[in-house]
């Protein structure tokens, strides 16, 4: 049996979800990938709680529990490490072949992620800031053969995997595009249903299905990051500004508090219920869908057939050599902790397997 240190960055709904997944599936993990996952180091923003040995499956159990609560990962009060002196702490301890998991959504993870790959260490990424940044200092992620951020774009559905399958045999991908958002299809399935712009983004909140500040949604930057993931990946050197995005709220709501912009938010109702009446005379409804070519992208709200099955789910489509006139389409439910979480334990195993196939 292979021991497998594992740090994770984030405890969050992803990380939280991730954690259960790992001590419920330990019987799984040793009879088909023969391997243990010593969790070494959990870290929120707050704090970290650490063991060389691995913590227990009841210490984890607890720490959710303590989230779950509003606690922070370690309650006893000391400084937090940085992320990087986390990192060095499992150098210090002389482990290896350690699994550096990223379930933050935070900015600034390069330098941990660099030094792990540097340590030859593995990454698993849900966050998709360090892929999505300026392409010099993410190139190298692409390239990486120990670095895996399948739940990055789908959440749980096989959008990487698929992509990387294309790529592998050779086909040559053409455009990619798709509905990438849960939020924002919420969103529009409500308008679909007579709601105001500002009522669907009352209850996509109330729901719990965008960000605490629903901007991070409406702006465009979180699926613009998806598909700018996808383009890259598919072997187009785009940067963030080559992609055209639309945000669904003006400049002049960006810097007041979330209570000032979701009272100012039937401000937009107007503008909205005019493009919906449009596109309804052709029958067609609005959805928010995401574009990339080798060239350029765009990120933006499009009219669709009413009624058929693209405007009716979440969905990924490769056109490509050999799907051209018919493309490639991923679709169905994508997002959700459990099945983001079960896409990092997924490429977590993937990578397990491939260094036992290797060493
Ligand atoms: N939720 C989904 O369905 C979904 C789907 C696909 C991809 N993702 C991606 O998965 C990631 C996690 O999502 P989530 O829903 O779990 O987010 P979340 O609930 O906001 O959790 C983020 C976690 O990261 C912690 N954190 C922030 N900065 C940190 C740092 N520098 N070092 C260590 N921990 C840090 C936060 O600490 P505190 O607890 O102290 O705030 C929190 O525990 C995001 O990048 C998201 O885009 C999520």
């Amino acid at each position: 049996m292979k021991r497998v240190p594992v740090i994770i960055f984030g405890a969050g709904g992803v990380g939280q979800a991730l954690m259960k997944q790992i001590v419920h599936g330990r019987t799984q993990a040793l009879t088909r990938n023969q391997c243990h996952f010593d969790i070494i180091a959990v870290a929120d923003s707050q704090s970290c709680l650490w063991s060389a040995n691995g913590l227990t499956d009841e210490q984890l159990l607890t720490l959710i529990q303590d989230k779950r609560a509003g606690r922070p990962v370690n309650s006893v009060p000391e400084e937090r490490p940085t992320d990087m002196d986390i990192l060095e702490t499992a150098v210090a301890a002389s482990l290896e072949n350690v699994t550096i998991v990223d379930v933050t959504a935070a900015a600034g993870m390069e330098p941990v992620i660099d030094r792990a790959l540097d340590l030859q260490y593995s990454v698993v990424l849900a966050n998709k800031k360090p892929l999505a940044g300026p392409w010099i200092a993410a190139k190298r992620y692409f390239d990486h053969p120990r670095l895996r951020h399948e739940s990055t774009v789908g959440g749980g559905q096989p959008v990487i995997a698929t992509l990387r399958y294309l790529l592998d045999v050779n086909d040559t991908i053409h455009e990619i595009t798709g509905q990438l958002s849960g939020s924002l299809g919420f969103m529009c399935g409500r308008l679909d249903k007579d709601d105001t712009f500002s009522q669907a983004i009352a209850a996509a909140k109330a729901h719990g299905y965008t960000e605490p500040d629903p901007r991070d949604d409406l702006g465009g930057q979180d699926v613009m990051r998806k598909i700018l993931i996808l383009g890259r990946m598919a072997g187009w050197p785009l940067e963030a500004a080559d992609l055209q995005v639309e945000s669904l709220y003006p400049a002049s709501l960006a810097e007041v508090s979330v209570a000032d912009f979701m009272a100012a938010t039937p401000q937009l109702d107007t503008a909205m219920a005019a493009r919906i009446s449009a596109a309804r005379e052709k029958g067609q409804v609005l959805r928010y869908v995401a574009r990339v070519t080798a060239d350029n992208g765009s990120v933006n709200l499009q009219e669709l057939p009413a009624g058929s099955s693209l405007a009716n789910m979440k969905y990924i489509s490769f056109r490509t050599g050999l799907y051209n006139d018919e493309p490639l389409l991923i679709g169905g439910k994508g997002a959700g902790v459990e099945m983001t979480a079960a896409g990092v334990l997924g490429d977590m195993l993937d990578l397990v397997r491939e260094q036992q196939h290797y060493t």
